[in-house]
């Protein structure tokens, strides 16, 4: 029997990676986001299905679940990578987008979790892959409010795969670096920073990487892993260092 995978942010980008790959492995893949025509062309292309899906609405989440559920009582993986980028101020900046981005980042992966978890269950041993962010474990200038939805995730994320590993169900908790896509343009990096941005197909090979080897919590590529750790020993060298960013508008 065909594994079924939900994906969300499907209509662009890493997401849209991962579903190719996961169908390429023989997955029937559930693909959500907001843009129906995307996610008509994309499930097309996979002979998958298309479920149009605003994640931060919790009642959406939870009805297109029940319909999938329904066609799928069983789902192998549930990759949560909707998400949407944040170059904004605390203090100055727009107070929607910083609500905006805790509502998609963070609590859409809870939603749709909660909402795909009887199914998960029924599948275990089954997947859940949360894709957080480097800016998940380092905070500062121009995107704190991005980071703090990230931080929020990274939570939410390291605590169900504590909570679930008895039932089966395996969290793989994925914090990439910079990657070049419609929502995350990268061209605003200094030059030398430029050479290590990844593609989303980087980005997606390492997720299936991950669901093979079941590798928990990673981060891609490796080399960005210990600059939360660094933050975490010196916070004030940090301070002081962004304080020098200019700010975001
Ligand atoms: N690119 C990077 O450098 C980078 C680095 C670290 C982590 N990440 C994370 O990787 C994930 C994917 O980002 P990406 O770079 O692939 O960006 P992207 O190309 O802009 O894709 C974002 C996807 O999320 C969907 N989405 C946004 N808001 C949504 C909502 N409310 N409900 C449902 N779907 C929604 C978008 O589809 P619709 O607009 O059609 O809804 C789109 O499919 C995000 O969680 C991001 O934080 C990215």
């Amino acid at each position: 029997m065909r594994r079924v995978a939900v994906v969300t942010g499907a209509s662009a980008g890493i997401g849209a990676e991962i579903a190719r790959r996961l169908a390429a492995r023989g997955d029937l893949c559930v693909l959500l986001a907001r843009r129906a025509d995307r996610l008509a062309a994309l499930a097309e292309e996979l002979g998958g299905e298309a479920e149009p899906c605003d994640v931060s609405d919790r009642a959406a989440v939870e009805a297109v679940a029940a319909r999938v559920l329904e066609r799928h009582p069983s789902v192998d993986v549930l990759v949560n990578n909707a998400g949407i980028p944040g170059r904004t101020s605390f203090a100055d900046g727009d107070p929607d987008v910083i609500e905006r981005l805790i509502r998609i980042n963070y609590l859409g992966a809870v939603w749709c979790l909660r909402a795909f978890l009887p199914g998960l269950r029924a599948a275990a041993p089954s997947d859940v892959v949360n894709i957080v962010s480097v800016s998940g474990v380092v905070a500062g200038p121009p995107s704190g409010p991005y980071s703090a939805s990230k931080h929020a995730q990274l939570a939410f994320s390291r605590t169900i795969a504590a909570e679930l590993r008895g039932e089966g169900v395996r969290v793989h908790t994925v914090k990439p670096g910079f990657a070049e896509t419609e929502g995350f343009r990268q061209s605003w990096l200094p030059r030398p920073v430029q050479r290590i941005v990844m593609t989303p197909g980087d980005v997606a090979a390492h997720v299936l990487r991950s669901l093979e080897d079941g590798r928990g919590e990673t981060t891609v590529p490796w080399y960005y892993g210990p600059i939360g750790a660094l933050q975490d020993v010196m916070p004030n060298v940090f301070t002081r260092v962004l304080s020098r960013v200019p700010k975001a508008p």
